[in-house]
């Protein structure tokens, strides 16, 4: 079982906050991909958590959708509320098993996690037949306890066990022989499902889980992209595409729609924020591009001399050139909903159509990722505007310092600022922060092109801190200077928006 904890463990991410919108349209996406289960999020960490869980829940018929809670009761029942709606609901418990988080952190001796644990799944139970329960920082756990604990839990009703290496430090061998020992060891390991759940902090989530796949856990906990608390969590797309390219080994099938994997990697990439590096195994652009002339050579007599899976077996033909000029709204609707995107009013769809008519007259052909970019530009655009871009003029000549002018509406009134800069966006960038008062450290700029081509749109992710929140703005736009003071002012109105969430494991709760 393919698990997905993008928007839960994903949008852990520092920047990677996703909200409500944006968590529906991934696991839409994800659906489509036909993961098994969705984590989608934790519902005690905030009211926009409980809303986004609630939508999933709402929204997904198919795959299992799952929520979060600690050992506790009011987590548990939270919950139990958001996914009331769901076609298939899961609570996942956890609470931690390692000497350090239970001395240092919990304060507990180790009968009083296992109590604990033991009432919270009972209490999950209560509400659903359906209960993970994960024994956090089991990879530093001591092996003799998780039996105790596995065995209490399973007895108790839990019907996953999920074990963690929260802080990605064992090595492939050691943990596949420790999910070997806890099957075999467990009386009762028959009454569930074991899972594992690898971070990457050492670059060996997606090692240490194939290992324990092949040492008998069942469902793997993922993320596109690799996405994740610190160095991220198991990517999805190396997990599923190695079980399924080396079935010969594993001898195990899933049931991921696998042409879906790059869709939705850029999906989670666009609204994330978060690139993806060209030479990504699987999703990156260059994963499969043949690039020595030997290798070309072979490729052209014959591919499997040096490709081991079809690129459009993952998508990557699915990037169609969709629309141009002349198509009508209608034909941008279906395609939009397509995609998984529902504008949720005529407004939005007005807007965004004009939007698209423009880009249009500018780039002849539309992809599927210049529509997104543009879907996410509108989305941000309406609901959080504090900061509008009138009017931006830009010099920038051999021999002479770059300098901007920027018109904002800030909150409604409009100011002119000018300022100089060491090249043009740096310019922009200082006209803006002068122009509004921002005071915020700028923590990566980075410029991606869309598609192909030197129309293609650039698409631009700012990353700013300011008073311990990371935001990551987004911009896109044929013209790169404008992407990117588009992305500056996202990612400043994110900062400015009350309602944006701090990072959701540690929020308030
Ligand atoms: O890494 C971890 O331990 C987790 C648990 C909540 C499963 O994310
Ligand atoms: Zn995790």
């Amino acid at each position: 079982m393919i698990f997905d904890t993008t928007l839960r463990d994903g949008e852990q991410s520092p920047g990677a906050s996703m909200t409500r919108e944006e968590k529906l349209r991934i696991a839409t996406a994800l659906e489509r991909l036909r993961v098994d289960v969705i984590e989608a999020g934790f519902p005690i960490a905030s009211p926009d958590d409980f809303a986004a869980v609630r939508a999933v829940a709402e929204t997904v018929r198919e795959s299992i959708v799952c929520g979060l809670a600690r050992a506790k009761a009011e987590d548990i029942d939270r919950a139990a509320e958001a996914l009331r709606p769901a076609a298939r609901g899961r609570i996942h418990t956890f609470i931690a098993t390692s000497p350090i988080h239970m001395e240092r952190k919990l304060g507990l001796r180790p009968e009083q996690v296992l109590e604990q644990a033991v009432w919270a799944v009972r209490r999950a139970r209560q509400y659903t037949d359906d209960v993970e329960f994960s024994p956090e920082d089991a990879g530093r756990s001591d092996p003799e306890f998780l039996c105790r604990i596995i065995e209490a839990v399973i007895e108790a009703g839990a019907t996953t066990v999920n074990i963690p290496d929260t802080v990605g430090y064992s090595v492939p061998e050691q943990f596949g022989a420790l999910i070997r020992r806890l099957i075999e060891q467990v009386p009762n390991s028959d009454g569930a499902v074991f899972s594992v759940h690898c971070h990457n902090d050492l670059g060996l989530a997606v090692a240490n889980s194939l290992a324990a796949v092949s040492q008998g856990a069942r469902q793997v906990e993922c993320t596109l992209n690799g996405l994740g608390e610190r160095a991220g969590n198991a990517a999805l797309e190396e997990i599923v595409m190695a079980i399924r390219t080396r079935r010969d080994f594993y001898e195990l099938n899933l049931g991921i729609d696998t042409t879906h994997i790059v869709p939705c990697s850029r999906l989670v990439s666009t609204i994330t924020g978060f690139p993806v590096q060209p030479n990504k195994a699987i999703v990156g652009a260059n994963a499969f591009a043949h690039e020595s002339g030997i290798h070309q050579d072979g490729v052209l007599k014959s591919r499997e001399t040096y490709e081991i899976m079809r690129a459009q077996d993952v998508g990557w033909d699915t990037n169609r050139l969709v629309l141009g000029k002349h198509s009508g709204r209608n034909a941008f609707r279906t395609r939009l909903h397509e995609l998984g995107v529902t504008l949720e009013s005529e407004t939005e769809l007005n807007e965004t159509f004009q939007r698209f008519k423009a880009l249009a007259d500018k780039k002849h052909e539309i992809f599927d990722d210049d529509l997104l970019a543009l879907v996410t530009d509108v989305e941000w655009s309406s609901a959080n505007e504090h900061l509008h871009l009138v009017a931006l003029r830009v010099s920038s000549e051999t021999g002479e310092i770059p300098r901007a002018q920027v018109t904002l509406r800030v909150n409604g009134e409009e100011r002119q600022l000018e300022a100089n800069g060491a090249g043009p966006v740096d310019a922009v960038f200082k006209a803006i922060a002068q122009c509004c008062a921002a005071d915020a450290e700028l923590l990566l700029y980075s410029v991606n092109a869309i598609t192909s081509g030197t129309d293609a749109q650039g698409d631009v992710t700012v990353r700013l801190a300011a008073q311990g929140r990371i935001v990551n703005g987004q911009g896109a736009d044929v013209d790169i200077i404008l992407a990117s003071a588009k992305a500056y002012l996202n990612a400043l109105n994110k900062l400015m928006d009350p309602a944006a969430r701090a990072h959701p494991q540690y929020g308030e709760i």
